[in-house]
């Protein structure tokens, strides 16, 4: 008799406890929310540990709309190249993970962005085709995975590359969206002269700088621009061949 008392109690309490939490909202009992949150909320989302329904939508969990709310219009966000998605993007929590305490919500996921539909493939590569077939076949087949590779990786990730135009817009035909590094990758040697292949010179090598300035300064003065090897080697541009180190402004 008493175990079903005391059962019956509990059961009430617990049926009057998720009444008023729905009522009202879940600041109405004091501490409620320790014992389902999965774990502290990152700092800056702190002073919302007494109010789960800013984000969570009953019976529907996590919505973009309620994170929308407070972030529609953040300009830092939408004016760098690879978050300006942002601006159409329907769902957050794929790549804004919450309840991990002192970790930032941040973890990009480009599977995510398979996942909510936003493929479309770059046009075809402009490129100088047999410097890249010799790259490629260098490298093997290190590239991004099929699925991976509907992404147009050049809307988000062009202001990044630093081969200039010289690789084309098929990004995903070399690299992975784990890391930009390419396992085993080795650069040619420095006695290579095939450097322009691979590379295009600054600007300044175009203009009356590179006849006043950059031959001189390297002691070539018999030097095209395409002749990159006398001047430079393979660690930094700016450790010219056979005078060491060089920066100009
Ligand atoms: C700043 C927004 C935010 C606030 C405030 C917030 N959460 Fe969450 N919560 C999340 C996100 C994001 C997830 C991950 C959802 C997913 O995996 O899709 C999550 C996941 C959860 C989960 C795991 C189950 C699920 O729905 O995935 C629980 C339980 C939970 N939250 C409880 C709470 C409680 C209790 C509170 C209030 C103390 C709270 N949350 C406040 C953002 C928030
Ligand atoms: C009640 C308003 C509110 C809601 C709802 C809200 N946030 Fe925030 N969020 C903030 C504020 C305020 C900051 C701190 C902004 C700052 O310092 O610039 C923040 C910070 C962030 C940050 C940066 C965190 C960091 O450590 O730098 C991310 C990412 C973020 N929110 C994503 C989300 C997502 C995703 C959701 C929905 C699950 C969400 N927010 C819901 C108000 C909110
Ligand atoms: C495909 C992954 C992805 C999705 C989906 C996504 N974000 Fe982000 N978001 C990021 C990444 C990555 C960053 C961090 C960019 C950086 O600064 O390096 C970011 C940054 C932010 C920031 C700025 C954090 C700061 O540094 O102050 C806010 C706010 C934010 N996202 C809100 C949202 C909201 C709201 C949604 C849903 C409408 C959303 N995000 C969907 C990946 C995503
Ligand atoms: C819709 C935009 C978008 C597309 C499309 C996209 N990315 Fe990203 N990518 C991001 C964002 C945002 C980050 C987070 C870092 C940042 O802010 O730049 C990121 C990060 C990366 C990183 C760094 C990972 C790390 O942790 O160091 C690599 C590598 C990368 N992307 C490769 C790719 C490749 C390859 C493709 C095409 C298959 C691609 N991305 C397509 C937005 C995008
Ligand atoms: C033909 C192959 C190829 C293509 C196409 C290509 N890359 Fe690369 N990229 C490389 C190689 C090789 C490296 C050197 C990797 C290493 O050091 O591990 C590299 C390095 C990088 C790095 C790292 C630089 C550093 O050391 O910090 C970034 C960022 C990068 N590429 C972005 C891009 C972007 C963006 C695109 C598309 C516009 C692109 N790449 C297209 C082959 C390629
Ligand atoms: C088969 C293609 C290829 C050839 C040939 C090549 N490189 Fe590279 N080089 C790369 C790639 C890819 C990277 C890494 C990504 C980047 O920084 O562009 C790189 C990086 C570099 C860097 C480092 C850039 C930095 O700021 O971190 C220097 C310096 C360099 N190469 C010089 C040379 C020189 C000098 C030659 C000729 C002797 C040469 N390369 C030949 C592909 C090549
Ligand atoms: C006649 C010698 C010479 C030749 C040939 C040459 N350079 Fe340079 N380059 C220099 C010198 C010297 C500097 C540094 C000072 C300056 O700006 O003149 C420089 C600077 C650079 C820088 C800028 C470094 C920085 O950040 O300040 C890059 C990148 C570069 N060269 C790439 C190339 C490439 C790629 C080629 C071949 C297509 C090439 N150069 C051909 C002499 C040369």
């Amino acid at each position: 008799m008493f175990y079903w008392v005391l059962a019956a109690a509990a059961l009430s309490v617990g049926i009057a406890l998720i009444l008023a939490i729905q009522k009202s909202g879940s600041s109405s009992v004091p501490d409620w929310s320790n014992a389902v949150r999965p774990g502290e909320l990152s700092p800056k989302h702190a002073f919302l540990s007494n109010q789960c329904e800013t984000c969570h939508t009953p019976y529907r969990g996590i919505e973009a709309s309620s994170c929308i709310l407070c972030h529609a219009g953040n300009a830092t966000l939408l004016a760098r190249q690879s978050t300006a998605f942002h601006a159409t993007i329907q769902s957050c929590s794929n790549c804004h993970i919450e309840h991990q305490a002192g970790v930032r919500p941040i973890r990009m996921d480009h599977d995510a962005l398979i996942a909510i539909g936003r493929k479309s493939q770059p046009a075809a590569s402009p490129a100088d085709s047999s410097s890249l077939a010799a790259l490629m076949a260098m490298l093997g087949s290190r590239s991004a995975a099929p699925q991976e590779q509907s992404l147009d990786c050049f809307t988000c990730h062009s202001n990044r590359s630093p081969h200039r135009d010289l690789f084309g817009k098929q990004c995903a035909e070399c690299h992975a969206t784990s890391s930009w590094k390419i396992a085993g990758y080795k650069h040619p040697s420095a006695a290579s002269t095939d450097c322009v292949q691979c590379h295009q010179a600054p600007p300044s090598h175009y203009m009356g700088h590179f006849h006043m300035i950059s031959k001189m300064v390297a002691g070539q003065e018999h030097a095209r621009v395409e002749q990159c090897y006398l001047c430079h080697q393979t660690d930094s541009w700016n450790a010219i061949r056979g005078v060491g180190w060089y920066k100009h402004h």
